[in-house]
């Protein structure tokens, strides 16, 4: 009998899984199992001998089916172990990273500029693309008949024949946000209006559609020296170097006196762009000391207020700080365009995180 123990207790103690354990267990304690043979024989012997074997047979049995059972739940701790080794995930890990779409340049631009005006204290100011004459024109000190008008290639709405009022037109210039803003907050004031105007033109460097952003800065002492500290300052930030130089050039504009269109000093080094040194200029905006007329056709007077304003062409800034060589391409829909000039969404610019990465 410690024969048919040892027998059995090595065999469970070397088995591997779950089913070399039940065909153990047939063979040891099942039916017609070692035991049960031995158990037959009891029949066979005298009562004394029963007895004896009896109880030690029933012990032996009880002793393989504990030994079963400890080894069976030690094959299912392991096989757990092994899973949970398996399945094995580290929560802590970044996220793998997939593309949904890119942000347009013109899109990450506008947050760019809007970001940094945003510090220095500019809030956002809208206006309709759909523009009436008054706003687009009048206010502006662009009567009728004014030449100015003319160089706008401006497109007009429909008008009935006999309806001799003037015609909507789509906005030429941010600049009628302007007069909106200042007949509807007065002053002080300090605006900045990104958005989309319209040109009949078409060539590498002009779009029939594209974007500007106008600024607009009013308050009793607001002088030409605030307004080139602020576009310098926005220069830096834009295009992320220490040092910039901008060329104030006597302009013309209507609805600014006196005016001024600003150059940045750069240079191009096969076909890069380089801000801030060398012997070229680029132009990349119009500026001035607001109009009074412009002040007082928008309810503010123009005895107590004064300040400035300046329109810069936001898809000629991205050209310039991303070296995108065609405007053309802005609005092509270019899947491949997109992917190759486009930036990761949810990367939003900020002052403090920067703004390109
Ligand atoms: N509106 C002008 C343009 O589109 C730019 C400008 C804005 C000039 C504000 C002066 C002041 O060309």
């Amino acid at each position: 009998m410690d024969d048919l123990r040892q027998k059995y207790l090595d065999l469970v103690a070397g088995a591997a899984d779950e089913a070399t354990l039940e065909d153990i267990r047939l063979q040891a304690v099942g039916k017609k199992g070692e035991v049960a043979l031995k158990m037959r024989e009891l029949g066979k012997m005298t009562p004394e001998e029963r007895q004896i074997m009896g109880p030690k047979l029933n012990a032996l049995k009880d002793e393989i089916n504990a030994a079963l059972a400890a080894k069976k739940a030690a094959l299912a701790d392991a096989a757990l172990e092994e899973r949970l080794r398996g399945e094995w995930l580290d929560v802590t890990l970044p996220a793998r990273s997939r593309r949904l779409g890119t942000i347009h340049p013109v899109s990450q631009v506008t947050e760019e500029v809007t970001t940094i005006f945003a510090d220095m204290g500019f809030a956002v100011a809208e206006g309709p693309q759909i523009e009436d004459d008054f706003h687009n024109f009048d206010a502006l000190n662009i009567p009728p008949h004014h030449p100015a008008r003319q160089e706008h290639d401006t497109f007009f709405m429909h008008r009935d024949e006999g309806d001799d009022r003037p015609p909507h037109v789509l906005r030429t210039h941010t600049s009628p946000v302007q007069i909106r803003a200042m007949l509807k907050q007065g002053a002080p004031l300090r605006v900045i209006a990104p958005g989309r105007v319209y040109r009949s033109d078409y060539d590498q460097t002009h779009t029939p559609m594209f974007h500007q952003v106008e600024g607009l800065a009013i308050d009793r002492d607001i002088s030409m020296a605030n307004l080139k500290w602020t576009l310098e300052e926005f220069c830096r930030a834009f295009f992320e170097v220490d040092e910039v130089e901008l060329r104030f050039r006597a302009s013309h504009f209507p609805f600014t006196e006196p005016s001024a269109e600003v150059d940045l000093r750069c240079s191009w080094e096969n076909g890069q762009l380089k801000v801030g040194q060398g012997d070229d200029w680029m132009e990349i905006l119009g500026s001035g000391m607001v109009h009074p007329k412009v002040l007082d056709a928008s309810g503010v007077d123009s005895t107590q207020w004064q300040g400035f304003a300046f329109g810069i062409g936001i898809d000629r800034l991205a050209m310039l700080k991303y070296g995108i060589p065609d405007l053309r391409a802005f609005f092509d829909s270019d899947l491949r365009w997109l992917r190759h000039y486009g930036f990761a969404a949810l990367d939003m610019p900020t002052m403090r995180g920067g703004l390109t990465r």
